[in-house]
């Protein structure tokens, strides 16, 4: 499929044009950060090589491990099928996740009243890169207890400057584009895009706990896909946490394309 093509170039790009620089093991590629930015993860290379075997990822892990940077690996499961066994053999915990492509022919959603996009200098910037925080500690789609006066303490929390400013520099210099849905100057859900060249990635939609099911993710997925095609974006993509997920992102013009897969260390 073309469009699993044009991913895997995103998913070798980004990490570069985010600063990372590259080590090669055989059929892998460990990106590693340089600067203040995220982390990256260890992917298959770029041209598609020899199948990833079990000392392959060993030998990954081990230098993650020395550089002390997460042992992450990330693929795509139709273009590399040899990686999930590897991974798994090598003593790793292996996710699926639907990956979704926008589809072109979709009619775009109506922009939700409450939702707006956020620059570098907005006073909410900090909040907005907050609500992830407090989201993803509460996974799935239910509601839950944490809202507005959970969030105004994780804002307080260490590292909410570093979290700010490095999003603050992204935007700054077009690397990603944000929205928030804001009710009574308090910001309730939001979420990002990172384009790299003609391709946009949709990252950490999340809304509050206690402000879910009111269709606030909609409406930020939608406004985060009109920035993404505004900006010149052709392919616009992402993956969802589950299939309870994946619905909301139906609803914005989604389609599966295939299945993001995440080997990590399992949780202690
Ligand atoms: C996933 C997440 C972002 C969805 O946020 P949300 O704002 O609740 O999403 P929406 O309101 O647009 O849609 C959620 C559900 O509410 C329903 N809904 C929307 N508006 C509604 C309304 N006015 N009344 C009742 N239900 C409504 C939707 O139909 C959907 O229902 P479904 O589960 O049956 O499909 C949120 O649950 C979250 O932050 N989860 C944790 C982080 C996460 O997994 N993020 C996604 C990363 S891929």
């Amino acid at each position: 499929m073309a469009i699993l093509d044009d991913l895997e170039r995103y998913y070798d790009g980004a990490p570069r044009a985010g600063g990372a620089r590259t080590e090669d093991f055989g059929p892998l590629t460990l990106f590693v950060q340089t600067g203040g930015g995220w982390q990256y993860y260890a992917r298959p290379v770029l041209a598609g090589g020899a199948p990833v075997t079990e000392a392959d990822v060993r030998r990954v892990r081990e230098r993650q491990r020395e550089l002390q940077v997460p042992e992450a690996f990330e693929w795509v499961a139709e273009t590399t099928p040899s990686m999930a066994a590897a991974a798994e053999a090598a003593g790793l915990h292996v996710h699926a996740h639907p990956l979704m492509g926008l589809d072109p022919d979709a009619a775009p959603p109506v922009p939700h009243p409450e939702v707006t996009l956020l620059g570098a200098d907005h006073p909410l910037l900090c909040a907005a890169v907050t609500v992830p925080v407090l989201a993803f500690a509460a996974p799935g789609t239910a509601l839950g207890e944490a809202g507005p006066a959970e969030l105004a303490s994780a804002m307080a929390d260490a590292g909410a400057a570093d979290r700010t400013a490095h999003v603050a520099s992204r935007l700054a210099d077009g690397r990603s584009g944000m929205a928030a849905a804001v009710r009574d100057g308090v910001v309730l859900a939001s979420g990002m895009h990172n384009p790299v060249g003609p391709v946009a990635e949709v990252v950490a939609v999340a809304t509050l706990p206690a402000a879910r099911r009111q269709g606030l993710a909609l409406g930020v997925t939608t406004a985060l896909v009109a920035d993404a095609r505004a900006r010149g974006a052709g392919t616009v993509f992402l993956s969802a946490g589950d299939e309870d997920v994946a619905r909301v992102y139906a609803r914005a013009g989604f389609r599966r394309v295939g299945t993001a897969m995440i080997a990590e260390p399992a949780a202690e």
